[in-house]
């Protein structure tokens, strides 16, 4: 009765998401991030437990606590999160990409600290570039159901319709800021093969929770369309 009384919109469903930052070492005591808090990723992992799902979550450095019921495995590097989460994007059947993963890291890693004696000029460093998750996963032979994020400064829509082509993924949720990035209300724009949506519809700013729950009852939409 309880479960026709409050159905579970995800249950059996399972769920894979990044979250977080990722950490790009330069030597053994320095690295290149970025400020990503981890905390969307972790609502929506907590909103699609609550929702029934299965959820696996993979976290780059973040201090948060892994919500109730959900698989974490946490790694640091976009290439650690990449190895990890290709093999097991097969087993599951959804796909949330909310890690702010960096885009670069440092060509060659220094085994030793860098030391500045001796050194007349600062040291410069070459990038090289990291692999696109999302992208990557999108392009399995049998992908599951992606959902990219894009955190845009301006051209929110523009940008976000841009990525969900460029990445060939059915979902895009488009964050503007930099005002918002951060904060812990936001309201967010959805992009898929229809057009655009604001989230919520009423596009008044919710908290990171609450905005998880509507999104994850929108993705389980898409999942099952209604009768
Ligand atoms: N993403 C990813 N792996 C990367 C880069 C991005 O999985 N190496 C994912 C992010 O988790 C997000 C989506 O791709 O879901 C868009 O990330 P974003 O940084 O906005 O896109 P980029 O293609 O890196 O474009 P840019 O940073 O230039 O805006
Ligand atoms: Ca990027």
């Amino acid at each position: 009765l309880i479960a026709v009384l409050s159905p579970k919109p995800l249950a059996g469903v399972r769920m894979l998401i990044t979250a977080g930052p990722t950490f790009e070492a330069i030597d053994p005591v320095r690295g290149i991030t970025n400020l990503s808090s981890g905390k969307m990723g972790f609502s929506i992992a907590r909103a699609a437990r609550e929702a029934g799902a299965e959820v696996t979550l993979v976290a780059g450095p973040v201090h948060l606590d892994t919500p109730r019921g959900v698989q974490r495995i946490d790694v640091r590097s976009a290439a650690q999160m990449h190895d990890v989460v290709l093999p097991a994007a097969a087993r599951h059947d959804v796909f949330v990409a909310t890690a702010a993963v960096a885009d670069w890291r440092p060509a060659a890693l220094s085994q030793h600290k860098i030391k500045k004696d001796g050194k007349k000029v600062a040291p410069t460093f070459e990038l090289t570039e990291n692999a696109d998750i999302l992208a990557a996963v999108a392009a399995l032979p049998q992908p599951p159901y992606c959902v990219g994020f894009a955190a845009e400064s301006e051209k929110l829509a523009q940008h976000a319709r841009e990525k969900r082509v460029r990445k060939k993924v059915p979902l895009i949720v488009g964050n503007l800021g930099p005002a918002t990035f951060g904060r812990d209300d936001n309201t967010l724009l959805l992009v898929d093969a229809h057009g655009e949506q604001p989230l919520p519809a009423d596009g008044r700013p919710l908290d990171k929770l609450a905005l998880a729950r509507e999104l994850v009852r929108e993705i389980a939409a898409r999942l099952a369309p209604p009768r």
